[in-house]
């Protein structure tokens, strides 16, 4: 059983999910959503043509994280008293990932963490999602690392189970939806390497760190005015609401809906560089060599922070602007970073998943 319930989530589950559908001899899959997020997640499944076998189809306007913990508990105690899959697999840190693990542990059935092993050791930053994703490893008995690094930390952490080093299947993904011909008539019309990309959602910045991230924004604009600022808003109420506040109607910022998986991985292509908050589009840049501005004080990824692609700058106004400017006035600084040196794997890490797999179920190994 594959369980997933957010759009980050679909997006890195989705290659293992086809990919273990080509072994019907070996495998029988059963894909379960939670709908934890509906618009979001049903964009990514249907540009995959994917359809679940189970949606519980949980979301709620202003949900909560007890709302959704309580919900999904009961959902997947009443599922997993009829269905009793061999192996669950959940992925990362999220709120379906954890009481999914949490669930199939009570009824013991067997936990597979892909995307396992990431920390910053600080567990309010990013907060829920730290404590979610060492508490997945305790229940987890199979262990799919992205890095050595994220192998190491569940070593370290006297992990129980087996662990492999797999590359990230995000990247899997990335790869697989870049293509030469794809066309945007946006990205045609605008000016080559002149987008900058924000993407901002982290719970802990909803508030006073927002509204520094989004002043800055406006002041980079107006300052940059060369550069389209393109801006895909996540679908959190709380965040459109003070993203159209500080941001509406500035002509070189594109407040536009969350972009379709595929066409935002050619945005990213074609960008300068990217401010954010975001997990996954830290390792996605850094895989395309595209400086990351990270809108945070830690990160869990410290692999791109070491190749030079990423830099903490956290979300000071000033900081922000600054770090920019540097990025856009110095040439040989800004090549620093754009240097397309890829830790986290070579597009196969959902293939190296199920060969794990098969080793683990029909070898012994
Ligand atoms: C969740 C994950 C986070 C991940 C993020 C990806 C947890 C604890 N956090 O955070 O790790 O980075 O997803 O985006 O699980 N909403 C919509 N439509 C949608 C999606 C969300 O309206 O398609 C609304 C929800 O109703 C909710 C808000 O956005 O009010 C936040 O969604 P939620 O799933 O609670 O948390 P995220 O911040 O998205
Ligand atoms: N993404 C997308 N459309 C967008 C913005 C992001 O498809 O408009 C993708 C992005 O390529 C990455 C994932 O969404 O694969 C990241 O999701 P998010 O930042 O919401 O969550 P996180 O990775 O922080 O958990």
């Amino acid at each position: 059983m594959i369980t997933f319930g957010t759009r980050p989530e679909a997006i890195k589950m989705i290659p293992v999910y086809q990919e273990l559908k080509k072994y019907p001899e070996l495998f029988e899959v059963r894909l379960v959503v939670t709908g934890q997020h509906r618009e979001m997640l049903d964009q990514v499944l249907q540009l995959y043509s994917i359809t679940p076998d189970v949606d519980f189809d949980i979301m709620s306007p202003n949900q909560t994280l007890t709302n959704i913990t309580n919900t999904l508990q009961l959902k997947f105690d009443e599922l997993f008293t009829i269905e009793r899959p061999d192996l669950i697999l959940v992925h990362g840190d999220t709120t379906t990932a954890l009481v999914a693990a949490f669930e199939a542990f009570y009824h013991k059935i067997k936990i597979g963490h892909v995307e396992a092993g990431l920390r910053t050791y600080d567990l309010y930053n990013p907060f829920p999602e730290e404590a979610n994703r060492q508490l997945i490893g305790r229940f987890a008995s199979l262990h799919f690392a992205p890095t050595l690094k994220a192998k190491n930390n569940l070593i370290k952490e006297n992990t129980q189970g087996k662990i492999w080093v797999t590359g990230n299947t995000g990247i899997d993904t990335l790869f697989l939806n870049l293509k030469k011909e794809y066309h945007d008539p946006f990205l045609e019309n605008v000016n080559e390497d002149k987008i900058i990309i924000l993407t901002t959602h982290r719970r802990e910045n909803i508030g006073e760190s927002m509204e520094h991230i989004f002043l800055a924004l406006k002041e980079l604009s107006y300052k940059w005015p060369e550069y389209s600022f393109i801006y895909p808003i996540h679908l959190n109420p709380k965040i459109q609401q003070m993203a159209r506040q500080f941001l509406e109607n500035i002509s070189n910022v594109h407040l536009i809906n969350p972009l379709g998986v595929i066409g935002f991985h050619h945005y990213l292509q074609k960008s300068k560089l990217i401010l954010t908050d975001s997990g996954g589009i830290q390792e996605e840049a850094t895989a395309l060599g595209k400086p990351v501005l990270i809108l945070r004080d830690t990160t869990e990824r410290p692999e791109g922070v070491m190749h030079g692609t990423l830099k903490i700058v956290g979300t000071n106004k000033d900081n922000i602007i600054n770090e920019v400017d540097k990025l856009l006035n110095n040439d040989s600084y800004y090549q620093k970073f754009a240097t397309a040196k890829n830790p986290y794997g070579d597009g196969t890490a959902s293939k190296q998943i199920i060969a794990a797999l098969k080793g683990y179920f029909y070898s012994n190994n």
